[in-house]
């Protein structure tokens, strides 16, 4: 067993059966002067110092000073991917929208004629580095989606290589099928052809492989329409698989009400939210994720957190790592944002990385907070006065040492 003493302040403890909402986000539950207890690799008890038991054997690791907490829970990556986006990057700055780029066979369909061509043991290589760098930074669990490939067979290959990524990975990964990213250019003039190989092809072949855990949709003004958002989450629904959505980035247009009406068990972006929105999310299972990285590579408004919040909504932050809109997945960098940019107090955006997001990709069993019995997967930080530093000091993590699955790393 291992024994972590003089805990300065142990976050985010207890039991959580769902996501927190709305005032309840402004409560850390946390201990101060606490002590953790991992036996394999679990958190098998955790209190105050003056109750810390006398374990014969145990490996005593002194944590004066720190802060300790689950590692971040990011529920939205397109982590798989062929290269890197540069030259968009350099468009952009000089002067070019990230629709105008999409308008000129760049964007996403810049990014699937890359994956196609590539191999998929060489895919699988490069999203395995990348996936360590996150273990690094404190991701200890992660969702990532297909949406790079638009064939049956390209989606196929980023699936598989997502599936060995959960073989090999020390952490919880989700995989969630993303056919509808784009229309690719062989369906130009033929996107009912492709929504229907979406609905007859992928998502039955997908599903019976277990291959994918949720459904996801790009439903935007030059992507999909909600009427075809609502034919493919209803086909994924005969194949159990729960939606995951882009919504509502650029546009609103109505994508929320119909992700809520197929039980979605979570709606990504939001950087555009009306009043109807959150009246379609009152009330509903459907947990709303903010992707602050986004927005500020972008430049393009930031998802009203406090709005979302202060109607008494569970909001959960995650990376949204891709080559195009997001290239970090650091999730202390969307932590920081989220109390800069988006408003919400560390408090709130600490447990929107943490437990929010384990629940909005269905690993909060396992993962997302000090709870006895989850996996002991966490942060150690430097020496800090409170966790408010966490965010505050943005851009350089605070880790000192990680802990994954009971083992220091
Ligand atoms: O979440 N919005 C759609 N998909 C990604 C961007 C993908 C890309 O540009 O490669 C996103 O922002
Ligand atoms: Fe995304």
């Amino acid at each position: 067993m291992k024994l972590i003493t003089n805990i300065h302040q142990l976050l985010v403890t207890g039991e959580f059966n769902t996501p927190v909402s709305g005032q309840a986000m402004s409560q850390m539950p946390f201990i101060s002067d606490a002590y953790l207890l991992i036996k394999d690799d679990r958190i098998h008890d955790y209190g105050a110092m003056k109750d810390v038991p006398t374990i014969e054997g145990a490996e005593i690791l002194d944590a004066t000073g720190r802060i300790v907490l689950p590692m971040w829970c990011d529920s939205h990556t397109h982590l798989v991917y062929a290269t890197g986006r540069e030259d968009e990057f350099v468009d952009r700055i000089n002067g070019l929208s990230y629709e105008e780029i999409a308008n000129r066979g760049g964007g996403i369909l810049n990014s699937v004629a890359r994956l196609r061509a590539m191999d998929e043991d060489v895919l699988y290589e490069d999203a395995l580095k990348r996936l360590q760098q996150l273990i690094q930074l404190g991701t200890g669990a992660i969702e990532i989606k297909s949406g790079y490939g638009l064939s049956v067979a390209a989606e196929k290959k980023m699936l598989n290589v997502i599936a060995r990524l959960k073989k090999q990975a020390a952490i919880p990964i989700k995989a969630t099928l993303l056919g509808a990213h784009a229309i690719p250019k062989e369906y130009k003039d033929n996107r009912e052809g492709y929504i229907q190989l979406i609905i007859e092809e992928m998502i039955p072949t997908f599903a019976k492989e277990g291959l994918c855990d949720f459904i996801d949709i790009f439903c935007e003004s030059g992507y999909f329409t909600v009427a075809e958002m609502e034919a493919i989450l209803d086909a994924g629904k005969k194949y159990g698989l729960q939606p995951k959505v882009h919504v509502n980035q650029f546009n609103a247009i109505g994508g929320i009400a119909a992700a809520v009406k197929y039980d979605a068990l979570s709606v990504d972006h939001l950087e555009e939210l009306t009043e109807e929105d959150i009246k379609a999310l009152t009330g509903s299972n459907t947990i709303s994720v903010a992707l602050p990285g986004c927005s500020f590579f972008l430049g393009i408004p930031y998802t009203p957190a406090r709005q979302i919040i202060d109607a008494g909504l569970p909001l959960a932050i995650a990376t949204d790592y891709n080559p195009g809109s997001s290239p970090s997945g650091n999730m202390n960098f969307v932590v920081a944002q989220a109390c800069i940019q988006l408003r919400m107090t560390p408090e709130e955006a600490i447990i929107a990385a943490t437990i929010n997001g384990a629940f909005a990709m269905d690993v909060a069993s396992d993962t997302g907070s000090i709870t006895k019995g989850k996996k002991a997967n966490l942060m150690i930080t430097t020496p800090q006065k409170s966790y408010n530093a966490i965010p505050y000091r943005f851009g350089q993590h605070q880790i000192e040492q990680l802990i994954v699955n009971g083992l220091p790393i």
